[in-house]
């Protein structure tokens, strides 16, 4: 696969093209960024480890009938995927109350929501990614109804997923993000899964193990993303080579 010229910088990744019109690379960096792009740090491994978590969930969630784009590992912070016209929503899932739902609603962290609740943001970091339902979706042409059914489903059967991974190992998925793309008429799952768009807690400690260590200032975060790793049996083994 040759490396081809780069498409796109976020904040956390670039993407380049490939010889293959269909196929990209991603390139998981060491930046890392909160509220938007506000707070902004380099963290030492944290290319590797995300790209090896993600490697490892995008696989998971295959054999659990998910399609995704993910294809393979290039290198140690670079993977293969299917080149997806990305649609611009952040699809955010929530099991127990935290973030901006205790901001908005005035409710506690740490609360059951039963059943879990969804959210659709857009995807815009100049307005701070607002939340957006699917009349506005409708209505600004972002994605058809039958693309947004298939998101919320999708989302939802990765909850399933996801939720039994990270409890057999001692985690509560608390929220996550994902964000799908159009691929010859499907709708895949794109972008990423891993400690900087959901937010894990220990099941008997309630510790972080996710973002919100940074966000928050509270430090240990590349340790905390190795640990979940390491509890799920992700292969971390050339992260310092
Ligand atoms: P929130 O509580 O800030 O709305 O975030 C909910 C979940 O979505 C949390 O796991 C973090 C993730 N997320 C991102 O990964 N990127 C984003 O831009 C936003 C708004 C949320
Ligand atoms: N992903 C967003 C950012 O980097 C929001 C966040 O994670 O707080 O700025």
């Amino acid at each position: 696969m040759q490396i081809g010229k780069e498409l796109y910088s976020g904040k956390a990744k670039s993407v380049f093209e490939t010889d293959d019109p269909d196929r990209l690379i991603l390139r998981f960096r060491d930046d890392t960024s909160a509220f938007d792009g506000e707070k902004v740090a380099q963290l030492a491994r944290k290319g590797t480890v995300n790209n090896k978590f993600n490697a490892f969930i995008m696989q998971r969630l295959e054999d659990a009938g998910i399609p995704t784009h993910f294809d393979e590992l290039l290198s140690k912070n670079e993977s293969v995927v299917k080149r997806l016209e990305m649609i611009p929503l952040e699809c955010v899932v929530r099991n127990i109350a935290a973030g901006s739902l205790c901001k908005r609603l005035g409710v506690q962290e740490g609360m059951d929501l039963d059943p879990p609740t969804f959210e659709f943001f857009l995807k815009n970091d100049e307005l701070h990614d607002p939340m957006i339902n699917d009349y506005h979706i409708r209505s600004f042409g972002w994605a058809t109804d039958e693309e947004v059914a298939q998101m919320k489903k999708l989302t939802f059967e990765a909850n399933d997923a996801l939720k039994a991974i990270f409890q057999a190992e001692g985690m509560l998925l608390v929220d996550y993000k994902l964000e799908f793309g159009r691929y010859h008429g499907r709708v895949l799952l794109g972008d990423e899964f891993t400690p900087d768009g959901c937010r894990l807690w220990d099941a008997d400690t309630r510790k972080k193990l996710d973002k919100d260590r940074f966000r928050q200032g509270l430090g240990g975060v590349v340790e905390a993303y190795e640990e979940v790793a390491r509890r799920l049996g992700v292969d971390l083994s050339d992260v310092n080579a």
